[in-house]
């Protein structure tokens, strides 16, 4: 029996499906055991280029040595203390505030599922209001705020979609969804909802379908909408943030929300998360005295993942690595779609700088009711054949790909040419 399995097997006895977060569990199961760079090694000694890169935090790599190496000189000397503030917390915050434009202020805690929860319970409380605005498709957490119309199912469109059992009716139905690039329907669900809307969350790049982009306007449309309703515009930049550029994509798109929250590429694939806005909001919590919102985590400012965000922040700032990611997602882009021409496949290769999916449709999609046109289990035969021959993209429908700054030029000529003989037998 293959390593693999039996490590599989037994976890099954320990853990319910022998995975510790959902999705998790795809066929064929793998078990990596070991990673560094743009690779990783399954138990039983396969290599793989990875492009999954545990759902968007490595930028920089696999095990970086400058992110690795800060990560064990703070942990030498420093912790953790649950009490005041850490030189780590100042300066990891200070970065944050210096490039992300809707920073003025920052909090730390542990998840984008965490950073979500807050920001939208400070919206809550700054407008005095309980609604809420998110967009089908998009995903913002675990929690019963904005846990609805994720991945549903096509007939679920438009319909009540919670997420998990055991969740609070109010809570779901305080949570109104609109279709993302249409902002009729936003104007006009703000218009039904006059006076009621706290907060509009949005994934300003929804790649959690993969890579839908936001269309000309977009984004400033959803500005100006939140402004003039007095509701709070969150964007959800835990994908986005320090991926697309070291001040997001609010940056790029020249929007700034009034809240963001980050996390993933932050820091490299250590653990931390943050939420940041503006002062008079984030005063609201009540690690500022008289703060009335709760803010608080035992973990929260951990020396682990302050000095490895530090670490990934400096790297950033001091080498090129946006400019050499989104070259090699330019690269990636164009070789995959000379070889859908040459081959005569019908697909839409969606991306932005270093992300991208192939859809197998023949149209760019607007929002998550488009991708019914892709077909599901071509994009799912295509990924599997892909990582039988060591490419390691996660085996599920709409996923999307990362590149990270350990990837050569090499890497994504293998990964093409691996890409035409995949296609080539799967057209046969
Ligand atoms: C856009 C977005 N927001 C929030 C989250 C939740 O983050 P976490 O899994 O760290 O709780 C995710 C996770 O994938 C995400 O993609």
């Amino acid at each position: 029996m293959s390593r693999n399995v039996q490590i599989y097997e037994e976890s099954k006895k320990y853990t319910p499906g022998g995975v510790h977060t959902s999705i998790r569990s795809v066929d064929p199961f793998p078990v990596f055991v070991k990673a560094q760079g743009a690779y990783i090694y399954d138990a039983d000694g396969r290599k793989y280029i990875d492009y999954q890169a545990a759902f968007g935090p490595f930028i920089l790599g696999h095990n970086h040595p400058y992110v690795n190496a800060k990560v064990i000189e703070a942990i030498g000397r420093t912790d953790l203390y649950g009490v005041g503030c850490t030189d780590l917390e100042v300066e990891c915050a200070r970065l944050i505030c210096k490039h992300v434009p809707s920073s003025e202020q920052v909090l730390f805690c542990n998840s984008g599922s965490e950073a979500t929860y807050h920001a939208i319970r400070l919206s809550r409380a700054v407008t005095g209001r309980k609604k809420l605005i998110k967009f089908q498709g998009c995903y913002h957490g675990w929690h019963d705020y904005a846990a609805r119309n994720m991945l549903s199912a096509w007939e679920m469109i438009g319909k009540r979609d919670p997420g998990s059992a055991g969740m609070l009716d109010e809570a779901v139905d305080h949570t109104l969804v609109c279709t993302f690039n249409d902002l009729d329907d936003v104007e006009r669900t703000f218009r039904e909802n006059k006076g009621e809307i706290a907060a509009l969350i949005v994934e300003p790049i929804p790649h959690n379908i993969g890579c839908v982009l936001p269309q000309p306007g977009f984004l400033q449309g959803l500005r100006e909408l939140c402004s003039a309703n007095g509701t709070l515009l969150i964007f959800d930049e835990v994908i986005t943030g320090f991926r697309h550029d070291i001040g997001g994509f609010q940056l790029v798109a020249g929007v700034t929300p009034d809240l963001t929250t980050m996390g993933k590429a932050m820091a490299n694939g250590y653990p931390i998360a943050a939420i940041a806005g503006r002062k008079p909001y984030m005063e609201r919590f009540n690690t500022n005295p008289g703060g009335d919102v709760w803010f608080a985590g035992t973990y929260n400012g951990h020396a682990v993942g302050t000095a490895a965000s530090i670490a990934t922040i400096e790297l950033m700032e001091n080498e090129p690595v946006h400019e050499r990611i989104f070259r090699l997602g330019d690269r990636m882009r164009a070789g995959i779609r000379e070889i859908h021409e040459r081959l005569g496949i019908k697909a839409f290769v969606a991306g932005f700088g270093s992300v991208w999916t192939t859809y197998f449709m023949d149209f760019e999609p607007k929002h998550y009711g488009d991708l019914q046109h892709n077909d599901a289990s071509m994009y799912l035969s295509y990924r599997r054949k892909l990582n039988e021959n060591g490419i390691f993209k996660l085996p599920m429908n709409l996923k999307r790909n990362h590149i990270g700054y350990s990837h050569t030029d090499e890497d994504i000529d293998v990964t093409l040419e691996i890409i035409e003989s995949v296609l080539k037998e799967l057209r046969s």
